[in-house]
Protein backbone atom coordinates (compact mmCIF):
# COMPACT_ATOMS: atom_id res chain seq x y z
CA UNK A 1 0.00 0.00 0.00
CA UNK A 2 1.18 3.03 -0.95
CA UNK A 3 -1.00 5.29 1.24
CA UNK A 4 -0.07 8.22 -0.19
CA UNK A 5 3.66 8.03 0.72
CA UNK A 6 6.37 7.26 -1.63
CA UNK A 7 7.45 4.19 -1.00
CA UNK A 8 11.28 2.42 -1.26
CA UNK A 9 10.99 -0.57 -3.78
CA UNK A 10 11.79 -3.81 -2.48
CA UNK A 11 14.28 -5.42 -3.87
CA UNK A 12 13.92 -9.29 -3.88
CA UNK A 13 16.53 -11.91 -4.08
CA UNK A 14 16.47 -15.53 -4.33
CA UNK A 15 20.25 -18.15 -4.75
CA UNK A 16 19.24 -21.14 -6.24
CA UNK A 17 21.87 -24.10 -5.38
CA UNK A 18 23.31 -25.86 -8.74
CA UNK A 19 22.49 -29.47 -7.35
CA UNK A 20 20.44 -32.19 -8.19
CA UNK A 21 17.28 -32.20 -10.95
CA UNK A 22 14.05 -30.24 -10.32
CA UNK A 23 11.45 -31.99 -9.25
CA UNK A 24 7.32 -31.33 -9.03
CA UNK A 25 7.78 -31.12 -5.35
CA UNK A 26 10.42 -27.93 -6.05
CA UNK A 27 8.06 -26.84 -9.02
CA UNK A 28 5.21 -25.93 -6.45
CA UNK A 29 6.79 -24.90 -3.79
CA UNK A 30 9.17 -23.18 -4.53
CA UNK A 31 9.89 -22.72 -8.30
CA UNK A 32 6.22 -21.68 -9.73
CA UNK A 33 5.79 -18.91 -6.63
CA UNK A 34 9.44 -17.30 -7.84
CA UNK A 35 7.96 -17.33 -11.56
CA UNK A 36 5.05 -15.54 -10.55
CA UNK A 37 6.47 -13.26 -8.19
CA UNK A 38 9.23 -12.59 -11.23
CA UNK A 39 6.48 -10.97 -13.02
CA UNK A 40 5.78 -8.71 -9.67
CA UNK A 41 6.95 -4.99 -11.68
CA UNK A 42 6.42 -3.10 -8.05
CA UNK A 43 9.74 -4.90 -6.88
CA UNK A 44 13.45 -5.45 -8.19
CA UNK A 45 14.63 -9.07 -8.53
CA UNK A 46 17.68 -10.95 -8.68
CA UNK A 47 18.02 -14.56 -9.22
CA UNK A 48 21.15 -16.35 -9.32
CA UNK A 49 22.47 -19.96 -9.87
CA UNK A 50 24.90 -19.84 -6.34
CA UNK A 51 27.63 -22.04 -8.29
CA UNK A 52 29.93 -21.39 -5.41
CA UNK A 53 28.13 -22.64 -2.84
CA UNK A 54 27.65 -25.96 -4.77
CA UNK A 55 31.19 -26.22 -5.03
CA UNK A 56 31.22 -26.66 -0.78
CA UNK A 57 29.33 -30.25 -2.04
CA UNK A 58 30.42 -30.97 -5.61
CA UNK A 59 34.46 -31.28 -6.44
CA UNK A 60 33.21 -33.07 -9.63
CA UNK A 61 33.82 -30.56 -12.70
CA UNK A 62 31.76 -32.54 -15.21
CA UNK A 63 29.09 -32.27 -12.85
CA UNK A 64 29.14 -28.78 -11.83
CA UNK A 65 29.11 -27.38 -15.65
CA UNK A 66 26.13 -29.95 -16.41
CA UNK A 67 23.85 -28.89 -12.91
CA UNK A 68 24.31 -25.04 -13.96
CA UNK A 69 22.78 -26.27 -17.45
CA UNK A 70 19.96 -28.48 -16.12
CA UNK A 71 19.35 -25.95 -13.45
CA UNK A 72 19.18 -22.52 -15.63
CA UNK A 73 17.20 -24.40 -18.27
CA UNK A 74 14.49 -25.62 -15.77
CA UNK A 75 14.28 -21.73 -14.80
CA UNK A 76 13.84 -20.43 -18.27
CA UNK A 77 11.54 -22.92 -19.20
CA UNK A 78 9.17 -22.51 -16.07
CA UNK A 79 9.45 -19.23 -17.36
CA UNK A 80 11.23 -16.82 -15.45
CA UNK A 81 10.65 -13.29 -16.32
CA UNK A 82 13.20 -11.67 -18.37
CA UNK A 83 12.65 -8.35 -16.35
CA UNK A 84 14.41 -9.92 -13.74
CA UNK A 85 18.22 -9.91 -13.29
CA UNK A 86 19.29 -13.97 -13.49
CA UNK A 87 22.92 -14.59 -13.37
CA UNK A 88 25.28 -16.92 -12.05
CA UNK A 89 27.36 -16.13 -9.16
CA UNK A 90 30.26 -17.07 -10.19
CA UNK A 91 30.18 -14.64 -12.93
CA UNK A 92 30.21 -11.51 -10.33
CA UNK A 93 33.59 -11.19 -9.26
CA UNK A 94 32.47 -8.64 -6.83
CA UNK A 95 30.14 -10.95 -4.68
CA UNK A 96 33.64 -12.98 -3.80
CA UNK A 97 35.55 -9.65 -3.19
CA UNK A 98 33.04 -8.69 -0.26
CA UNK A 99 33.03 -12.57 1.13
CA UNK A 100 36.60 -11.54 2.02
CA UNK A 101 35.44 -8.08 3.86
CA UNK A 102 32.74 -9.66 5.55
CA UNK A 103 34.71 -12.52 6.52
CA UNK A 104 36.92 -9.92 8.04
CA UNK A 105 34.23 -8.54 9.87
CA UNK A 106 32.55 -12.03 10.97
CA UNK A 107 32.98 -13.39 14.58
CA UNK A 108 34.08 -17.17 14.66
CA UNK A 109 31.59 -17.68 17.33
CA UNK A 110 28.86 -16.50 14.88
CA UNK A 111 29.61 -19.11 12.74
CA UNK A 112 29.92 -22.06 14.92
CA UNK A 113 26.82 -21.82 15.56
CA UNK A 114 25.61 -22.18 12.04
CA UNK A 115 23.65 -25.18 11.87
CA UNK A 116 25.06 -26.61 8.90
CA UNK A 117 28.24 -26.87 10.94
CA UNK A 118 26.62 -27.87 14.05
CA UNK A 119 25.37 -31.02 12.57
CA UNK A 120 28.30 -31.94 10.85
CA UNK A 121 29.98 -31.95 13.96
CA UNK A 122 27.51 -33.61 15.65
CA UNK A 123 27.74 -36.66 13.49
CA UNK A 124 31.19 -36.96 13.31
CA UNK A 125 31.29 -36.82 16.97
CA UNK A 126 28.72 -39.68 17.27
CA UNK A 127 30.59 -41.63 14.59
CA UNK A 128 34.37 -40.83 15.24
CA UNK A 129 35.19 -39.31 18.51
CA UNK A 130 38.96 -38.43 17.16
CA UNK A 131 38.13 -35.64 15.42
CA UNK A 132 34.90 -33.60 15.25
CA UNK A 133 35.48 -31.45 12.00
CA UNK A 134 36.30 -34.56 10.12
CA UNK A 135 35.82 -33.83 6.47
CA UNK A 136 34.33 -30.33 7.20
CA UNK A 137 35.81 -27.35 4.40
CA UNK A 138 36.32 -23.86 5.86
CA UNK A 139 33.84 -24.02 2.65
CA UNK A 140 31.31 -25.58 4.74
CA UNK A 141 31.92 -23.40 7.75
CA UNK A 142 32.41 -19.70 5.71
CA UNK A 143 29.29 -20.71 3.95
CA UNK A 144 27.30 -18.10 5.81
CA UNK A 145 29.69 -15.80 4.76
CA UNK A 146 29.52 -16.45 1.17
CA UNK A 147 25.56 -16.29 1.30
CA UNK A 148 25.93 -12.87 3.18
CA UNK A 149 27.73 -11.09 0.58
CA UNK A 150 25.58 -12.46 -1.96
CA UNK A 151 22.75 -11.00 -0.43
CA UNK A 152 24.44 -7.39 1.05
CA UNK A 153 26.23 -6.83 -3.13
CA UNK A 154 22.68 -6.07 -4.04
CA UNK A 155 20.91 -4.39 -1.00
CA UNK A 156 18.39 -7.02 -1.24
CA UNK A 157 15.82 -6.41 1.68
CA UNK A 158 13.61 -9.43 1.04
CA UNK A 159 15.03 -12.78 0.66
CA UNK A 160 12.33 -15.52 0.21
CA UNK A 161 13.83 -18.33 1.77
CA UNK A 162 12.90 -21.95 3.24
CA UNK A 163 12.68 -22.54 6.71
CA UNK A 164 16.34 -24.25 6.94
CA UNK A 165 17.77 -20.94 5.25
CA UNK A 166 16.50 -18.19 7.91
CA UNK A 167 19.55 -18.63 10.09
CA UNK A 168 21.62 -18.06 7.07
CA UNK A 169 19.64 -14.72 6.33
CA UNK A 170 19.56 -13.25 10.51
CA UNK A 171 23.31 -13.94 9.84
CA UNK A 172 23.66 -11.95 7.03
CA UNK A 173 21.79 -9.46 8.77
CA UNK A 174 24.30 -9.53 12.18
CA UNK A 175 26.90 -9.10 9.34
CA UNK A 176 25.48 -5.90 7.91
CA UNK A 177 25.06 -4.56 11.57
CA UNK A 178 28.47 -5.21 12.07
CA UNK A 179 30.25 -3.62 9.21
CA UNK A 180 27.70 -0.52 9.12
CA UNK A 181 28.66 0.17 12.45
CA UNK A 182 31.89 -0.10 12.22
CA UNK A 183 32.45 1.50 8.90
CA UNK A 184 29.07 3.58 8.66
CA UNK A 185 25.62 3.03 6.87
CA UNK A 186 26.47 0.89 3.79
CA UNK A 187 24.11 -2.28 4.00
CA UNK A 188 20.74 -2.80 3.49
CA UNK A 189 19.99 -5.31 6.35
CA UNK A 190 17.81 -8.34 5.08
CA UNK A 191 15.13 -10.17 5.94
CA UNK A 192 13.89 -13.68 5.47
CA UNK A 193 10.63 -14.05 3.64
CA UNK A 194 8.69 -17.19 4.12
CA UNK A 195 6.06 -18.80 2.09
CA UNK A 196 3.83 -20.60 4.71
CA UNK A 197 0.68 -21.50 1.89
CA UNK A 198 3.90 -23.09 -0.31
CA UNK A 199 2.56 -26.35 -1.13
CA UNK A 200 4.46 -29.44 -0.17
CA UNK A 201 3.83 -32.52 -2.09
CA UNK A 202 4.01 -36.24 -1.08
CA UNK A 203 6.10 -38.58 -2.92
CA UNK A 204 6.20 -41.96 -4.58
CA UNK A 205 5.75 -42.94 -1.16
CA UNK A 206 3.69 -40.90 0.59
CA UNK A 207 6.48 -39.16 2.50
CA UNK A 208 7.07 -35.88 1.93
CA UNK A 209 8.64 -35.40 -1.98
CA UNK A 210 12.69 -35.34 -1.47
CA UNK A 211 15.37 -36.15 -3.06
CA UNK A 212 16.97 -37.81 0.10
CA UNK A 213 13.99 -40.04 0.05
CA UNK A 214 14.35 -41.05 -3.36
CA UNK A 215 10.56 -40.65 -4.08
CA UNK A 216 10.54 -37.84 -6.61
CA UNK A 217 9.36 -37.06 -9.68
CA UNK A 218 11.65 -35.20 -12.00
CA UNK A 219 9.87 -32.15 -13.29
CA UNK A 220 10.86 -32.51 -16.80
CA UNK A 221 10.52 -36.17 -17.03
CA UNK A 222 10.21 -37.89 -20.49
CA UNK A 223 6.47 -39.25 -20.95
CA UNK A 224 7.19 -42.20 -20.66
CA UNK A 225 9.61 -41.60 -17.14
CA UNK A 226 6.38 -39.74 -16.13
CA UNK A 227 3.44 -41.89 -17.09
CA UNK A 228 5.76 -45.06 -14.98
CA UNK A 229 6.78 -43.44 -11.97
CA UNK A 230 2.90 -41.92 -12.00
CA UNK A 231 1.46 -45.65 -11.99
CA UNK A 232 4.33 -46.59 -9.07
CA UNK A 233 2.28 -44.16 -6.31
CA UNK A 234 1.39 -45.49 -3.48
CA UNK A 235 -2.13 -46.28 -2.59
CA UNK A 236 -4.14 -48.41 -0.44
CA UNK A 237 -5.78 -51.62 -1.24
CA UNK A 238 -9.70 -50.27 -1.36
CA UNK A 239 -11.03 -51.74 -4.81
CA UNK A 240 -12.45 -50.14 -7.82
CA UNK A 241 -15.90 -49.13 -6.88
CA UNK A 242 -15.29 -48.69 -2.99
CA UNK A 243 -15.72 -44.99 -2.17
CA UNK A 244 -11.85 -43.31 -1.55
CA UNK A 245 -10.96 -40.61 0.49
CA UNK A 246 -8.94 -37.64 -1.46
CA UNK A 247 -7.45 -36.25 1.34
CA UNK A 248 -5.61 -38.97 2.62
CA UNK A 249 -4.43 -39.89 -1.33
CA UNK A 250 -1.07 -38.74 -3.11
CA UNK A 251 -2.47 -38.55 -5.72
CA UNK A 252 -5.28 -36.70 -4.70
CA UNK A 253 -2.54 -34.04 -3.54
CA UNK A 254 -0.31 -33.83 -6.45
CA UNK A 255 -3.34 -33.34 -8.41
CA UNK A 256 -4.53 -30.74 -6.31
CA UNK A 257 -1.27 -28.92 -6.63
CA UNK A 258 -1.72 -28.02 -10.26
CA UNK A 259 -5.00 -27.96 -10.47
CA UNK A 260 -8.14 -25.30 -9.80
CA UNK A 261 -10.50 -25.55 -7.12
CA UNK A 262 -13.15 -26.53 -9.62
CA UNK A 263 -11.05 -29.45 -11.00
CA UNK A 264 -10.07 -30.48 -7.65
CA UNK A 265 -14.14 -30.55 -6.99
CA UNK A 266 -15.33 -32.48 -10.02
CA UNK A 267 -12.25 -35.17 -8.89
CA UNK A 268 -13.11 -35.37 -5.34
CA UNK A 269 -16.88 -36.77 -6.71
CA UNK A 270 -14.87 -39.47 -8.34
CA UNK A 271 -13.62 -40.57 -5.11
CA UNK A 272 -16.92 -40.84 -3.68
CA UNK A 273 -18.24 -42.64 -6.53
CA UNK A 274 -15.21 -45.18 -5.89
CA UNK A 275 -12.98 -44.58 -9.15
CA UNK A 276 -10.30 -47.05 -9.72
CA UNK A 277 -6.68 -46.31 -8.74
CA UNK A 278 -5.49 -47.15 -11.77
CA UNK A 279 -7.76 -44.96 -14.14
CA UNK A 280 -6.92 -42.52 -11.22
CA UNK A 281 -3.22 -42.42 -11.62
CA UNK A 282 -3.77 -42.43 -16.10
CA UNK A 283 -5.84 -39.39 -15.17
CA UNK A 284 -3.23 -38.05 -13.06
CA UNK A 285 -0.67 -39.15 -15.58
CA UNK A 286 -2.47 -37.07 -18.49
CA UNK A 287 -3.72 -34.30 -16.87
CA UNK A 288 0.45 -33.42 -15.09
CA UNK A 289 1.52 -34.55 -18.86
CA UNK A 290 -0.38 -32.01 -20.16
CA UNK A 291 0.68 -29.26 -17.75
CA UNK A 292 4.17 -29.98 -18.07
CA UNK A 293 4.58 -30.93 -22.24
CA UNK A 294 5.43 -27.24 -23.18
CA UNK A 295 7.81 -26.55 -20.41
CA UNK A 296 9.00 -29.93 -20.95
CA UNK A 297 9.75 -29.35 -24.39
CA UNK A 298 11.13 -25.49 -24.05
CA UNK A 299 13.55 -26.79 -21.31
CA UNK A 300 14.79 -29.88 -23.72
CA UNK A 301 15.02 -26.96 -26.58
CA UNK A 302 17.52 -25.06 -23.81
CA UNK A 303 19.47 -28.23 -22.82
CA UNK A 304 20.61 -28.57 -26.79
CA UNK A 305 21.37 -24.79 -26.94
CA UNK A 306 24.03 -24.44 -24.10
CA UNK A 307 25.10 -21.29 -26.22
CA UNK A 308 21.74 -19.99 -26.02
CA UNK A 309 21.76 -20.43 -22.20
CA UNK A 310 25.13 -18.59 -21.84
CA UNK A 311 24.07 -15.73 -23.24
CA UNK A 312 21.06 -15.80 -21.29
CA UNK A 313 23.29 -15.67 -18.41
CA UNK A 314 25.73 -13.33 -19.63
CA UNK A 315 23.05 -10.75 -19.86
CA UNK A 316 22.24 -11.08 -16.52
CA UNK A 317 26.18 -10.98 -15.20
CA UNK A 318 26.29 -7.59 -17.26
CA UNK A 319 23.14 -6.12 -15.46
CA UNK A 320 24.14 -7.73 -12.11
CA UNK A 321 27.62 -6.03 -12.52
CA UNK A 322 26.34 -2.47 -13.14
CA UNK A 323 25.07 -2.77 -9.85
CA UNK A 324 27.96 -4.74 -8.36
CA UNK A 325 30.81 -2.55 -9.56
CA UNK A 326 30.11 0.85 -8.67
CA UNK A 327 28.74 -0.36 -4.86
CA UNK A 328 32.35 -2.29 -4.72
CA UNK A 329 34.14 0.71 -5.46
CA UNK A 330 32.05 2.32 -2.31
CA UNK A 331 32.30 -0.24 0.13
CA UNK A 332 36.29 -0.50 -0.70
CA UNK A 333 36.41 3.56 -0.06
CA UNK A 334 34.66 2.92 3.14
CA UNK A 335 37.02 0.60 4.50
CA UNK A 336 40.03 2.38 3.62
CA UNK A 337 41.37 0.64 0.02
CA UNK A 338 41.05 3.71 -2.32
CA UNK A 339 43.91 4.92 -4.70
CA UNK A 340 46.80 6.96 -2.36
CA UNK A 341 46.89 11.14 -2.57
N1 LIG B 1 21.91 -21.50 0.60
C1 LIG B 1 20.75 -21.44 -0.22
C2 LIG B 1 20.12 -22.85 -0.31
O1 LIG B 1 20.79 -23.82 -0.04
C3 LIG B 1 21.07 -20.94 -1.61
C4 LIG B 1 21.60 -19.55 -1.57
C5 LIG B 1 22.89 -19.15 -1.76
C6 LIG B 1 20.84 -18.38 -1.29
N2 LIG B 1 22.98 -17.81 -1.65
C7 LIG B 1 21.75 -17.30 -1.35
C8 LIG B 1 19.49 -18.15 -1.02
C9 LIG B 1 21.32 -15.99 -1.12
C10 LIG B 1 19.08 -16.84 -0.80
C11 LIG B 1 20.00 -15.78 -0.83
O2 LIG B 1 18.99 -22.97 -0.67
Amino acid sequence: RLLGRARVMDTVLTGITTTGTPHIGNYVGAIRPTVLASFDTSVTSFHFLADYHSLVKSRDPGQMACSTLEIAASWLAAGLSSECIFYRQSDVPEIMELTWILTCMTAKGLMNRAHAYKGAVAENEATDKKDPDKGITMGLFCYPILMAADILMFKANKVPVGKDQIQHVEMARDIAGRFNHHYGETFVLPEAVIDENAAVLPGLDGRKMSKSYGNIIPLFAEEKVLRKLIMRIKTNSQEPGEPKDPDTSALFSIYRAFSSDEEAESIRKLYTGGIAWGEMKQMLFEYLNEHLKEPREEYNKLIAAPDYVEKVLQRGAQKAREVSHPFMAKIRAAIGLQPLG
